[in-house]
């Protein structure tokens, strides 16, 4: 690997250096065959995964100019559950994530943000809850310390606090972030999370947020 990095030079190829993927996001060395390759392979992946080719019955939640939100069941078709497990397996690609299992996956809903280009560019994994410990702010004192070790370990409150809707997973395909598909996602599951009611952002919490989910959530719940 390292040998390789030390061979490309600037000798003026039209490949010189990084190029960012405009179809599946992936940065990548052009010049490197095995750079090449290995984009090759998850290009293909990437783009079977996020393809939606419409379904007979879909539940649309929401429509926008740019998209719509469809929402998948536990017990709907096996191809929309087969859609949704390729979605979310690329998201934990993503996240470095082992498989989540859902507490009661025939309680689980799943929100597919399908863009008008026929992809399904973000996806969000809620189920029912019944507490949740407030985020602090900010890490302080001698815990700060730690958090390049440990990014995620953000402090908690010890104080439980009910809640109703868990997001067990939000994510946003990487070219189409900070277009408002999160807050979309989002909007759309306080709406048809518990029928007939719109939940506070009290009434939802985010599990165990990444770096960009906590600034994500931060955002949203203040505004
Ligand atoms: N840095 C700073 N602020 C941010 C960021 C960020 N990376 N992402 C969102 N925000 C804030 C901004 O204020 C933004 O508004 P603005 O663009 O007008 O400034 C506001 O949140 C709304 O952002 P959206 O456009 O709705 O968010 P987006 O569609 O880009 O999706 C998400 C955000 C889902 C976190 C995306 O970055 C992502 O998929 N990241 C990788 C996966 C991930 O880490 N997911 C969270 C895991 S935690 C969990 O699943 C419970
Ligand atoms: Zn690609």
């Amino acid at each position: 690997k390292e040998t390789n990095a030390q061979l490309i030079i600037d000798a003026g190829q039209k490949h010189f250096g990084a190029t960012i993927c405009k179809s599946c996001g992936m940065i990548y060395t052009a010049s490197n065959p095995e750079d090449e390759m290995q984009h090759v392979q998850y290009h293909h992946r990437f783009l079977e995964g996020i393809k939606y080719t419409g379904w007979k019955k879909e539940r649309v939640v929401a429509e926008f100019w740019d998209g719509k939100i469809v929402l998948v069941l536990p017990r709907d078709p096996a191809y929309a559950l087969r859609k949704v497990e390729d979605v979310q397996e690329l998201a934990d690609h993503e996240l470095g994530f082992q498989q989540v299992v859902p507490k009661c996956p025939n309680k689980t809903k799943t929100f597919l943000f399908v863009s008008d280009e026929k992809k399904v560019v973000g996806c969000l994994v809620a189920e029912p809850i019944k507490q949740a410990f407030r985020l602090l702010s900010e890490p302080s004192g001698p815990e700060s310390s730690n958090s390049k070790e440990c990014p995620r370990a953000w402090q908690c409150s010890n104080v439980p606090e009910p809640a109703v809707c868990g997001i067990s997973r939000i994510w946003v395909f990487r070219l189409q972030r900070r277009k408002r598909i999160a807050r979309r996602l989002v909007d759309t599951v306080r709406n048809c999370f518990m029928f007939g009611c719109f939940l506070s952002t009290n009434e939802i919490a985010f599990s165990d947020p990444t770096p960009d989910g906590k600034l994500f959530a931060t955002k949203y719940c203040n505004t």
